[in-house]
């Protein structure tokens, strides 16, 4: 037995003292983030795979503002691999296998094509992959005759404006305006098909500076796995579906299978960064980065939904987990993510003055309209709601999941949850939430005298506080409205 003696903290113990700065402005400094050794994001937050924080559409508003998403994986691995897709084919700059129908299609085929995908329109195409005609959703929407040929209300190839394969955006863009049109089949010499330039695509990328996004323009995006076997088929489908990061997802990542399934993935997959964790002191991210890991997330007991520490004794308060991880991450070459309790840009500044270079948020983005969590209104208050991963219901669902939906009363008993069940205020879009935590980084490094987050870590002098200082650093003596 060893006793430590030292205090270990969290965000709330400690305040950075402001140091000398010349930056003139919140929008001149730079927030780019290390997050694996081979992606680099524009804001240093990635979305927590939890299954009430990240689907497609979460992972899609990450990827958009600059950061990034990670998929849950407590679903079938072909539910998986298939919302991994959804993010890949949101946006691209040039789509390259675009969703086709048969000439012998109906309209009905065609509306319900469409839906499931969630796209506008569709290439008509005959058995050879020869164009014969573009369909959209107008060309559907009041068609009198839900079973008349698909061929009957497309416009026919004839009448389409289509460009060559190798076609550039700036001139896909004017051949789009001259002609007045929003879709641009690719053809080759032969006419069939090889891609799609949309009018949607080309304006996402003005709208999204910041976008993630991988060589083809198209959004990045990483998914969760777990350590048996039988994972790795499910990194196989998520890897073919486009995922750019697998992250091993396991609560106590300094662990055999964990460094087995990071030696692995790392194995089987060269070209996939792989993200390993959780751990909480500087032996696991040696160990981690050992087995290959490109990045290590920092954080046991430290999220908002977890009872670990409470259920098992073990964990280390927050910051002090960074703290001890960074050195060791620092002479490894392996980026840290710091992983949960962050609740405000002061807490995420800190995070990464401490070590970290950047963190992955749970229940903050369980709030927003992106999540998958259900809604509900309590007092007339619309929240969301958010589990721990290791709660009694994430626990029972896994096991239906397991067996097939049958469940037996004492798969209920049997459990032992390390998180809980919860609701959180409903905070609207995901790129509202993410703007007030960066605007509060980009602040905070202007009080560090830090154009950049490694300058952050070099300026930063961490002051331990008292009770008084933390009442002191909230509104106090006033009734706020
Ligand atoms: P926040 O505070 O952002 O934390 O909501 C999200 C992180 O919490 C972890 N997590 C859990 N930890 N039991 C735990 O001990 C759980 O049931 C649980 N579910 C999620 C996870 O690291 C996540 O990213």
């Amino acid at each position: 037995m060893k006793l430590r003696d030292s205090l270990g903290l969290t965000f709330d113990d400690v305040l950075l003292v402001p140091k000398h700065s010349s930056i003139a402005s919140r929008t001149a400094v730079n927030t780019t983030a290390q997050l694996s050794r081979r992606l680099s994001l524009a804001i240093p937050i990635i979305s927590a795979n939890m299954d009430t924080v990240t689907e497609a559409p979460m992972a899609i508003a990450m990827a958009r503002a600059g950061g990034l998403g990670a998929i849950h994986r407590f679903m079938t691995r072909e539910r998986q691999a298939a919302e991994v897709a959804r993010v890949k084919r949101a946006e691209s700059h040039i789509v390259e296998a675009p969703a086709t129908l048969a000439a012998a299609a109906t309209v009905a085929a065609a509306r319900e094509a469409m839906q499931s995908a969630d796209i506008g329109g569709l290439l008509v195409v005959d058995d050879a992959g020869q164009l014969l005609g573009l369909v959209t959703t107008r060309d559907v929407l009041f068609a009198p005759d839900a079973q008349a040929a698909i061929t009957s209300v497309m416009t026919p190839r004839a009448r389409l404006v289509t460009a060559p394969a190798g076609i550039d955006l700036e001139a896909a863009q004017r051949l789009l305006h001259a002609h007045r049109v929003e879709k641009l089949p690719l053809v080759d010499g032969q006419g069939h098909v090889t891609g799609l330039i949309t009018a949607q695509d080309i304006i996402k990328l003005a709208q999204h500076p910041l976008a993630t996004k991988d060589a083809k323009g198209r959004l990045r995006v990483a998914a969760a796995i777990g350590v048996r076997a039988d994972d790795v088929d499910r990194a196989e489908l998520c890897v073919a579906a486009g995922a750019d990061a697998l992250v091993v997802d396991i609560a106590h990542g300094h662990s055999d299978h964990a460094l087995r399934m990071v030696a692995t993935l790392k194995r089987r997959f060269a070209a996939v960064d792989v993200i390993a964790g959780n751990v909480a002191a500087a032996d696991g991210v040696r160990a981690l980065a050992a087995a290959g890991a490109d990045a290590v997330k920092v954080g046991v007991g430290s999220g908002s939904i977890c009872i670990t520490r409470q259920v098992t004794g073990f964990g280390v308060p927050q910051l002090t987990a960074i703290l001890d991880c960074a050195e060791a991450a620092q002479t490894e070459g392996v980026p840290l993510i710091a992983d949960g309790g962050l609740r405000t840009g002061g807490d995420l500044t800190k995070a990464l003055a401490a070590g970290a270079q950047t963190a992955m948020i749970g229940s903050l983005l369980a709030g927003t309209e992106e999540s998958p969590g259900a809604s509900v209104i309590r007092d007339g208050r619309r929240f969301k709601v958010v589990r721990g991963m290791a709660s009694l219901t994430a626990n029972v669902d896994r096991k239906a999941l397991d067996q097939s939906g049958r469940l037996d009363n004492d798969d209920w008993e049997k459990v032992v949850p390390e998180g809980v069940e919860a609701v959180v205020p409903y905070r609207g879009r995901a790129a509202d939430v993410l703007h007030q935590l960066v605007g509060g980084l980009r602040s905070g490094l202007s009080y560090a005298g830090a154009t950049c987050l490694s300058e952050l870590q070099a300026n930063a002098e961490f002051l331990r506080i008292t009770p008084a200082g933390i009442r002191e650093s909230g509104p106090h003596d006033v009734q706020t409205i």
